[in-house]
């Protein structure tokens, strides 16, 4: 076990280059299951969630490597559409490996991926979706199993724009009998980034970034070589980690249409946002200021993913604001960790009361799950003396090596090993 050591206080300052999108390049692994041979996906960064996705691959009879953000995927000698629990466990994201393998095999066997840190996570819009397409599912306590003879299009309306139902019914329908449309599709960049690979396999489909996605079903993908998106959340943290320390950062290869809503908001608290191309230049020399009340919602709007970072950035300001999820169920976790540092945030339901304090004090905080431990670091950053962040094993989930991108942002902060308490 890791932990991160922060000596806070210090403005960040320097310029990154961004990483590429875990949550694009995840689908984007599982869609090459629907075609047989080598694909080549660059810009793919070293994260857990991107090796076990890697792992479950290797399970399924795929040879996977992945060296310098590159993965080359042989999907020839799949031979399994068995996702092996163990694996299923460390990553629910693995739910949407159900439309590759019901497109490749007819059938695909899962485990009940269960809650998280951050909510339910239920999967009936998965489930109803690829039944709407045909496939027969059998749940019982632990296992779902699906099967279909052939896949049929079909006119499917989410009830909720999920992320990882659009992406599950994509796949699933990409060489379907017929035309699929999905109504209140998702409409969030990684869709977008998935339909073009999709397509540059020798799919047909359009729409995504809307919110209808229409796929013709074709007979055949082939194997390509794709480049994935750079990673807007990981942009979002840093960006709102110059502000928490009131620093001078400038972000490369990241384009700021994937941020509206973030740099509105920013600009809102008092941030300094320059863009230029792929470039966007954060500044923020003074005390950020309250806004009456932010509300995550699907993108375009605010990201859930955003929403604990932005906490601490409010807990910082000169004022009371609201922060209300509206995306997930239990997406709280890291306000008792901040209230530790000296915040002054309550909650009641999915709404946080955060009245900003002068400042925050370093002790000693735990991870709750990936962007609540994100959170924790940027608090770090910001604090007054030495915070320890425990639990960072949440954090590599989506993170590539967190310390030295604050590193060379001029941060302290080390990772340590944990000496066991005898
Ligand atoms: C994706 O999760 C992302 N993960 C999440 O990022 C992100 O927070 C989320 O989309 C929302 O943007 C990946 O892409 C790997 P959803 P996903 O289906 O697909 C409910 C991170 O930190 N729902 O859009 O699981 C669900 O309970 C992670 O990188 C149903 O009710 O999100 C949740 O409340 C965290 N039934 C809401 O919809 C379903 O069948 C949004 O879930 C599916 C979802």
């Amino acid at each position: 076990m890791e932990k991160l050591v922060i000596e806070g206080g210090r403005p960040l300052s320097g310029t990154v280059q961004i990483h590429g999108s875990k949550n694009a390049a995840l689908p984007i692994l599982a869609a090459c299951l629907l075609a047989d041979g080598i694909h080549v996906i660059e810009n793919v960064p070293k994260l857990l969630d991107i090796e076990v996705m890697l792992e479950i691959l290797r399970a399924l009879g795929c040879r996977a490597e992945h060296a310098d953000e590159r993965v080359i995927l042989d999907t020839a000698d799949v031979n399994s559409h068995h996702i092996p629990e163990k694996l299923m466990r460390q990553m629910r994201s693995s739910i949407f490996l159900m439309g590759p393998l019901l497109a490749r095999f007819g059938k695909v066997q899962i485990y009940q991926p269960g809650g998280c840190a951050i909510g339910s996570r239920k999967i009936d819009l998965h489930l109803r979706g690829l039944e709407s397409l045909g496939a027969v599912i059998d749940v019982s306590a632990d296992t779902i199993k699906c099967s279909v003879e052939k896949l049929k299009g079909e006119d499917i309306l989410l009830d909720l724009p999920s992320v990882g139902a659009t992406e599950n019914i994509m796949m699933a329908a990409v060489m379907a009998e017929g035309t699929t449309t999905i109504h209140n599709a998702a409409r969030e960049p990684e869709i977008t980034d998935l339909q073009n690979f999709l397509n540059a396999m020798g799919a047909d489909i359009s729409g995504a970034g809307t919110d209808t996605i229409i796929i013709h079903g074709v007979a055949k993908l082939t194997p390509c070589l794709y480049r994935v998106i750079p990673d807007r959340i990981v942009a979002g943290t840093l960006m709102i980690a110059a502000a928490v320390t009131r620093g001078t950062i400038t972000l490369r290869n990241m384009d700021p249409k994937y941020l509206t809503a973030v740099i509105h908001v920013l600009k809102r608290v008092g941030v300094q946002i320059r863009t230029e191309d792929d470039i966007i230049y954060v500044n923020c020399m003074n005390r950020p200021k309250p806004v009456d009340q932010i509300v995550t919602s699907p993108y375009p709007a605010f990201p859930t993913d955003l929403q604990a970072q932005m906490m601490v950035l409010l807990s910082l300001a000169d004022g009371f604001s609201i922060l209300k999820e509206t995306v997930f169920d239990g997406r709280f976790k890291h306000v008792d960790e901040l209230n530790r540092m000296g915040a002054d945030i309550r909650q009641d339901w999915n709404s946080a009361f955060i009245r900003g304090v002068p400042r925050l004090y370093g002790t000693t905080v735990e991870a709750t799950d990936l962007r609540a431990g994100a959170a924790l670091v940027l608090a770090g950053l910001a604090a007054a003396g030495t915070t320890v962040v425990e639990q960072i094993q949440h954090i590599d989930r989506g993170y590539d090596r967190i310390e030295e991108i604050f590193q060379q942002l001029g941060g302290q902060i080390q990772r340590c090993a944990l000496i066991p308490k005898v």
